[in-house]
């Protein structure tokens, strides 16, 4: 079984033919709203690649909360764990230009009010050998605490470490498996501007202080990981993007998926590249997750 401790978001989209500089203002050309957030879309990418699915976290009291559980629900993800409080429900400001690139501004409305208590709530009804996913877009003292409990009961952990937070490279430390992206990367190592040898270096460094599973991904260029001593890579799809939105949270719930489902580590890593790739196919997060089926048929 899979458990996810993450953010729900409704992502209000703006497309433009470039994104602005700082300052600046460009005109764009499109907008929509879909239902986002870091934790809800790995849950449905993790869903949507056939596995059963808890999500745990909060949506407010307002128009937007429906919505961005919509895709969960019409899916079969277990909602029971998503507390409804006062107050707005987390939105993200996005731009995307038409390289497919983007920027994104969240602002956390009840995502923000999950606590230790909450993150006990997601472990009460997990049994030694489940998966928690976590991502840093919730209070960085409630993952401190379900990473702790996890461990405590057995459960294997997989963090992303994204957004970049300050916590970033404490709780890094504490997963059993991170999943994060070069600059991310770079932070939890504590080096910058890493070229690929310096990364694989890096990667050995770390694997060999803490043990942990560690998993790099490189946007067009794959995804390096570190397991058991062994380094290795997979590629994605050759592609032209669309929309980057989501694609490294359908990287993290297809990878959890397939640990979950048992799937051979490196298997898991070209599954989940393969899905990630495809979301970058398609407009927005939750709606460009591709289903199993259609991930399958391009391994
Ligand atoms: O990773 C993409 C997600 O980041 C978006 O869905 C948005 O909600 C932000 O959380």
């Amino acid at each position: 079984m899979i458990t996810v401790f993450g953010s729900i978001n409704m992502d209000l989209i703006a497309t433009t033919d470039r994104l602005p500089k700082p300052g600046e203002t460009v005109a764009g050309n499109g907008f929509a709203t879909a239902a986002g957030g870091k934790g809800a879309n790995q849950a449905l990418a993790a869903q949507r690649a056939g596995r059963v699915v808890h999500m745990v976290g909060a949506v407010g009291k307002d128009e937007f909360a429906a919505p961005a559980l919509a895709l969960l629900d019409q899916a079969g993800t277990q909602l029971a764990g998503v507390k409804h409080v006062d107050g707005p429900t987390g939105t993200a400001l996005i731009l995307v230009g038409g390289d497919g690139e983007n920027m994104i501004a969240v602002v956390p409305g009840a995502n923000g009010t999950l606590t230790a208590s909450d993150a006990n709530r997601a472990l009460d009804a997990m049994r030694e050998g489940d998966i928690l996913v976590l991502q840093l877009e919730v209070p960085g003292s409630a993952v401190e605490h379900a990473l702790a409990a996890a461990r405590g009961k057995g459960v294997t952990t997989i963090l992303n470490l994204a957004p970049l937070t300050v916590d970033a490279p404490r709780l890094g430390r504490l997963a059993d498996i991170v999943i994060a992206n070069e600059t991310e990367f770079e932070r939890l190592a504590g080096q910058d501007g890493m070229n690929a040898a310096d990364r694989e270096a890096a990667l050995k460094l770390l694997h060999g202080e803490t043990g942990q599973t560690l998993i790099v991904t490189l946007g067009a260029e794959g995804v390096i990981a570190i397991r058991d001593g062994k380094i290795l890579r997979a590629q994605g799809l050759k592609i032209e993007p669309v929309d980057t939105v989501g694609a490294g949270d359908t990287f993290c719930g297809y990878f959890a998926a397939s640990l979950d489902e048992g799937v051979d580590f490196h298997k898991a890593l070209r599954r989940a590249a393969v899905a990630g790739s495809l979301a970058c196919l398609k407009a927005g997060a939750q709606p460009s997750i591709p289903l199993s089926a259609e991930v399958a048929n391009k391994i």
